[in-house]
């Protein structure tokens, strides 16, 4: 039977290497840069409460569902679907989710890789002191003119892709374990050394309440973007999970791993929030700027302090590393499967992915100089356009994917893997897996995958739908 193979792509020494694993790819641009901007955009406490809502009633449920699904398979997602649905009794057509998943994330990975290659261009900024003594009018120049220049983009986009590519056709298991076991502790280390310095603003406490005070007429503002965040933040509703699951070894606990990510990746983000109000309201700068953010404020806070100049430049090797081992995750699934199906080898197939990966990242890297006019999904007053050049309205090249990923694609594909652990797999196999101790906790996390995550995901849909 499939719970006793063990994948061919390898497996992890221990279930502290799965929760290093996983915690690497939660944990990533989504804490540091997506979280703080985007609690900006949507105004602030009400986000913050969707989206720990979120978290804890469909994030964890379907971070679970797919921890138990690759685990119980042990093999790419797309093989564990159709394998589990065919000894559950199922059509195989169950495992079409997984293929969606496997093109979302490298569609993400398209446009993070030019993020992450942001915080490449900031190490060696940082590194050569060129935010010494900076104010935020001219962090927020040095920012405009990186963007603007779509050599430099494409310069960092390909390097990072080469270095994902790099551990990926070397073979996620082997390269993973090491870095992260340094890199974890120490980006928390100076997430809390900037905690520090946002405390000396003056302005903590306005960080504090914009963070945390609820006001729930901004409730329905951003549910979507909350629940997508959800998503994205914790790497479900993709495959990453599952697949990393599937090297999960046989006799670790599922439910107490999946929660020690989860914490994790939230206190991640939480800690980044704090550290970057502050700063924001100390130097005048919108909360609302948008994806800038981080990269505008911070500089700020290191050009400012005693050894700012150093602990910048760690602080953004952190970003990246940290950026690094989530794009790992992203590329894994459709490698694993590609692996699996064609027996070639693991070197030209992730040559291969990373390139497509890189083109469409061109088009991200377009969408903030050359090719800012160029709008897609433009509701007009003459009509719907899906693209238009020069609109007024409409998404960017980048908000389209990351628009089409986080909001439609991830929420569709977890609600996909959760219905599939709930309603498919039989209630022993599950059970089994999750062997957790008392019946009475199982029979809550069980429901909580059949009912509570699925309807969290409908009806957030819904309540999106309404507003329109
Ligand atoms: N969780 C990552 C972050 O927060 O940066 C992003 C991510 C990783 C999304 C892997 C999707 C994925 F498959």
């Amino acid at each position: 039977m499939a719970g006793n193979a063990v994948s061919i792509n390898g497996s992890w020494a221990s279930r502290w290497v799965f929760i290093l694993a996983a915690t690497g790819s939660a944990v990533g641009l989504g804490n540091i840069w997506k979280f703080p901007y985007m609690t900006g955009m949507y105004g602030g406490g009400a986000f913050v409460v969707m989206y720990l809502v979120c978290i804890a009633l469909v994030g964890l449920p379907i971070m679970l569902a797919e921890t138990l699904i690759g685990r119980r398979a042990r093999m790419s997602p797309v093989n564990a679907m159709r394998s589990l649905a065919v000894e559950a009794g199922a059509s195989p057509k169950l495992a079409w989710p997984a293929v969606m998943g496997m093109v979302a994330a490298l569609l993400i990975l398209s446009f993070y890789s030019v993020i992450a290659g942001w915080s490449l261009d900031y190490v060696l900024g940082m590194g050569a002191g060129r935010f010494t003594g900076v104010d935020a009018a001219g962090a927020g120049a040095a920012f405009g003119a990186l963007t603007a220049d779509p050599w430099r983009l494409t310069l960092w986009h390909t390097l990072f892709m080469v270095l994902t590519g790099f551990v990926i056709a070397r073979g996620v298991v082997a390269g993973l374990e090491k870095s992260l076991r340094v890199m974890m502790p120490l980006l928390f280390v100076l997430l809390l050394i900037l905690l520090g310095y946002s405390f000396t603003t003056g302005h903590f406490m306005e960080g504090f309440h914009f963070l945390f005070s609820f006001q729930p007429d901004k409730v329905l503002d951003g549910v979507l973007a909350a629940m997508g965040h959800a998503f994205f933040t914790l790497s479900v509703g993709v495959g990453s999970i599952m697949v990393y699951g599937s090297y999960m070894p046989r006799h670790a606990s599922i439910g107490a791993t999946v929660l020690t990510v989860g914490i994790l990746d939230t206190l991640v983000a939480l800690t980044a929030g704090l550290a970057l109000f502050p700063i924001v309201f100390a130097g005048g700068l919108e909360p609302g700027a948008g994806p800038g953010l981080m990269f505008v404020t911070l500089p700020v806070a290191f050009g400012n302090i005693p050894f700012g100049q150093l602990m910048g430049t760690v602080f953004f090797i952190l970003v990246l590393i940290a950026a690094w081992t989530s794009s790992i995750s992203m590329l894994e699934p459709a490698v694993a499967y590609l692996v699996e199906r064609t027996g070639r080898s693991r070197a030209l197939i992730t040559a291969g992915l990373a390139l497509l990966c890189w083109l469409v990242g061109m088009g991200t890297v377009l969408s903030f100089n050359l090719g800012a006019d160029a709008r897609f999904f433009v509701f007009g007053e003459d009509g719907f356009h899906l693209f238009q050049w020069g609109a007024e309205g409409g998404r960017t090249f980048f908000d389209s994917i990351d628009y089409l990923t986080s909001r439609i694609l991830l929420p569709l594909g977890g609600l996909a893997f959760v219905l599939f652990a709930g309603w498919v797999l039989k209630r022993e196999t599950v059970r089994e897996e999750l062997a957790l101790r008392s019946p009475l906790l199982f029979t809550a996390v069980y429901w909580l995958m059949r009912v509570v995550a699925p309807l969290g995901v409908l009806v957030v849909f819904v309540a999106e739908l309404a507003k329109q």
